[in-house]
């Protein structure tokens, strides 16, 4: 799938699903108000009436709905309603923002490769829940984020953008958390950013971007080579 275009003629139109703090959607948020990111977040939707994420959807001015998985028989009933509620508001990517369900495909197919979810590891290291206390846990020297497109196999799509750190000393789930999630806010709203500029093909588990300068050969080593 690619999108050719690099001039959009409007901005791309968001449907940001969040179950709970919603600190991605404010970063999100923040970088189309700084003109950083041609986009607009034409509906939030959670599956927590209670989410705080609503409460700063609605304080920023966006449309806010609330589906609650309860009041349908099945999954694929209730994801239904979700892929009809985003094509209602013209939404063109799908963003995860904290969205703490498994997503089936009457959600995935009529949004293949338009939904990317934002997860706090190295995928497919540490895939499912407390992805950062599996990081610790296992001892790893680097840890980091992935945001990826969303297929039917959970946590294994194809990769858009990833960031490590190095996991510090003695440094326990809480703080790797925190930090990690600074590098979230900053690769959420550059893949959004590369979606919309028309830049991003997947072809099978791999994502390309076209017109990127090589990155450097700099490898982030932990514990550090000297010292
Ligand atoms: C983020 O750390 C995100 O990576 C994680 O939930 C948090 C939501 O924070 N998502 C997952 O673990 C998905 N498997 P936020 O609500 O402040 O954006």
């Amino acid at each position: 799938m690619t999108r050719r275009s690099s001039h959009r003629p409007r901005p791309l139109k968001l449907g940001v699903l969040v179950s709970g703090r919603g600190s991605n959607l404010g970063a999100i948020l923040d970088e189309i108000r700084r003109g950083r990111l041609r986009a607009e977040v034409a509906v939030v939707i959670s599956d927590k009436p209670d989410a705080p994420a609503l409460q700063l959807a609605r304080t920023r001015g966006c449309a806010t709905l609330v589906l609650d998985p309860k009041s349908y028989p099945t999954r694929e009933q209730f994801d239904g309603a979700v892929a009809g509620a985003l094509k209602q508001h013209g939404v063109e990517l799908v963003v995860l923002a904290g969205y703490l369900r498994i997503i089936t495909p009457a959600l995935i197919e009529p949004f293949r490769h338009r939904i990317m979810n934002i997860h706090p590891a190295l995928l497919p290291s540490f895939p499912g829940l407390k992805a950062q206390w599996q990081a610790v846990e296992a001892g790893v020297k680097l840890a980091g984020c992935t945001v990826h497109f969303v297929t039917e196999e959970v946590d294994r799509g194809p990769i858009v953008i990833q960031a490590a750190i190095p996991v510090r000393p003695g440094e326990r789930e809480a703080s790797l958390a925190r930090r990690v999630l600074r590098q979230e806010h900053r690769i959420v709203p550059r893949a959004i950013e590369l979606y919309a500029q028309g830049r991003v093909r997947v072809t099978g588990r791999t994502v390309t971007i076209r017109g990127l300068r090589a990155p450097k050969d700099t490898a982030l080593i932990n514990p550090p080579l000297m010292g």
